[in-house]
């Protein structure tokens, strides 16, 4: 499966197996999150066999079943644009899973909050999780709004890696399938703008840049790296 692909089968799961991910797909992840975490400045850390925290009341309200893996994803409440990062560096994370067989749901709101087992050093805050294993389901193609609501390009206008970057973002997860973004054409650059003010319109805002850089093959602006 290739980056193209994942980002189209990529659908949110939150049922799953009881099966643990193998140690040689574990240590890939880490591997992943560590180029992640030198590039960003975050402290993304992958917790596996813990069932505590979606074993809580809001979890199983929000449908949650068997997670025993989650991806935490920490960093310095100074970090510039810290929930913009997060978003890029966890959406990398989301699909790398995806290609290596795995499903994987953002979550903000509903898990066990207090019992997330990741280390926060003073100053770090864990802005959300991403569940991630091998899903009883492999999740729906979430609703999507009309492109003229994102993207005032008329189509006929668009160069082709624009048009395939658009696709890729309209696929994004967002929060609530809330899809509060712009994304405009300045010459031969792509911009894309959060709309909104949602608790986590700049994640969704890192998550989509993700999606749009990952298979347009054109970086975004602003950027979100500058290594
Ligand atoms: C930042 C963010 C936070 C989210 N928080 C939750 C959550 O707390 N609970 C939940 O069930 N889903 C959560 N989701 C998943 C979204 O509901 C889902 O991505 C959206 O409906 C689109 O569906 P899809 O991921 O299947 O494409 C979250 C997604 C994002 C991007």
């Amino acid at each position: 499966m290739d980056i193209k692909e994942a980002v189209k089968e990529r659908h949110s799961v939150r049922k799953y197996l009881s099966k643990p991910i193998e140690e040689e797909k574990r240590n890939r992840l880490l591997e992943i999150i560590d180029e992640c975490n030198k590039e960003s400045g975050l402290n993304i850390q992958l917790i596996c066999d813990d069932p505590d925290c979606f074993n809580t009341l809001i979890a199983r309200y929000g449908r949650f079943r068997n997670v025993n893996n989650y991806i935490a994803m920490v960093g310095n409440k100074n970090i510039s644009r810290l929930d913009e990062k997060c978003g890029y560096y966890g959406e990398r994370l989301v699909l790398e899973a995806q290609m290596m067989g795995l499903n994987t749901c953002w979550v903000g709101g509903t898990y066990g909050k207090g019992k997330c087992k990741a280390d926060k050093d003073s100053g770090e805050k864990i802005v959300l999780v991403i569940a991630i294993g091998y899903g009883e389901e492999t999740g729906v193609k979430h609703r999507s709004k009309p492109v003229d609501k994102i993207c005032d390009i008329p189509e006929s206008e668009m160069p082709l890696w624009f048009k395939n970057g658009l696709k890729a973002a309209m696929m994004a997860p967002t929060a609530i399938n809330q899809q509060s973004f712009r994304i405009t054409l300045a010459g031969e650059e792509a911009i894309i703008t959060a709309k909104g003010k949602g608790p986590f319109v700049n994640v969704d805002l890192g998550i989509v840049k993700y999606n749009f850089e990952a298979v347009s093959g054109h970086r975004v602006s602003p950027p979100i790296s500058f290594s």
